[in-house]
């Protein structure tokens, strides 16, 4: 047989190696476990309560009793950390975002309560003031603009009440100037070395968080936008620049974030830095393939599978998504809870 596109031809086809499931298996390269996935909680006050959030179909805030719950069930699963965001009621926000220095505010007593009940699966706090502002910055304000030393200042603060309470991993998803030197030193000279920072290093300026600040109540809330600390979405060398800083101020994980439109920057981050690095599958991303599937136009379970695995391909170490206990379960083969 004569082929004058591709000389080699039959010699070689790539079909071989996809005929059968067994040789589909044995070639495969990229793979999603468990131990991938890192679950986002959103908490609210209250005993025996939960509340749905309608732009994020089938996740829900829990009051911290039932909380201990699913984090029991997400350890039993094998996930190995998951991640807190409280929805601080209204008249506990204020200008100063008080309320982030309450050792007795929604997070430290959920951390104190999962330490106690869960011990060994990893607590993630996020550091930024978003839910304590009234104005639902992440930032303090001083006139018009995000003062960003008073801020760090504050984020400081924030991030040593949260270690008080016990948590395993501070995620600063602010992105201020100099927050991860500033809160490494603190952690050093208040005794606490081991305690990790998973930094929100490059984290855009993006539509897909809508559905998030529903659920922690600061969409209503908010003025203006987060272009002037969240990055441009159009930039990827600054992406570089952000995490070359953050990784020398002494953060040990890395994050990107929003996921799948991002997952360039994923790749790219991968390569030039030797550090674990993660990804945020963003609420957005969770609420358009829960639509998707709503309407019967995609299948729920594949794209929740495809998708984890293309951070995988891109290069994660691991993925905040809100599928975490719905992909723990079919790896595991267990019945949907
Ligand atoms: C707040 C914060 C946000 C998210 C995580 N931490 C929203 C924002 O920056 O406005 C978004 C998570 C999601 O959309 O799932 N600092």
């Amino acid at each position: 047989m004569t082929n004058s596109v591709d000389p080699d031809y039959p010699f070689i086809r790539m079909r071989r190696n996809r005929q059968t499931p067994w040789i589909r298996r044995m070639v495969q390269e990229h793979r999603l476990t468990v131990d991938d996935l890192i679950w986002p909680l959103f908490v609210i006050e209250g005993q025996n309560k939960y509340q749905d959030i309608s732009s994020m179909p089938g996740v829900r805030r829990w009051s911290i009793d039932l909380l201990v719950g699913e984090v029991a069930k997400a350890a039993e699963l094998g996930i190995p950390a998951i991640a807190l965001f409280p929805n601080t009621p209204d008249e506990r926000r204020d200008d100063e975002a008080s309320e982030a220095f309450n050792p007795d505010n929604l997070v430290c007593r959920a951390v104190r309560a999962i330490k106690k009940e869960v011990p060994d699966i990893g607590v993630i706090c996020d550091v930024a003031l978003d839910p304590y502002t009234s104005h639902g910055h992440d930032g303090l304000l001083r006139g018009d603009k995000i003062a960003n030393d008073e801020t760090v200042e504050a984020l400081v603060r924030q991030s040593l009440n949260q270690v008080e309470a016990g948590c395993d991993i501070l995620a600063p998803s602010d992105m201020m100037d100099h927050r991860i030197g500033a809160i490494r030193q603190a952690l050093e000279e208040n005794d606490y070395p081991d305690t990790l920072i998973m930094s929100y290093a490059a984290k855009y300026a993006s539509a897909f968080y809508g559905p998030f600040r529903d659920a922690v109540g600061s969409s209503g809330t908010l003025k203006g936008d987060k272009r002037t600390y969240q990055m441009n979405p159009a930039n990827s060398n600054e992406a570089v620049r952000e995490v070359e800083l953050d990784i020398e101020e002494g953060a040990d994980l890395i994050m990107v974030k929003p996921g799948m439109p991002y997952l360039d920057i994923v790749r790219r981050i991968r390569e030039e830095f030797e550090m674990p690095t993660f990804a945020y599958q963003v609420s957005g991303e969770y609420a358009m393939m829960m639509a998707a599937a709503r309407e019967g136009w995609l299948d729920r379970e594949s794209i929740m599978m495809e998708s984890l695995l293309g951070f995988k391909r891109a290069g994660c170490d691991g993925i905040l998504t809100y599928f975490a206990p719905d992909a723990a379960r079919i790896l595991k083969n267990s019945p949907p809870a």
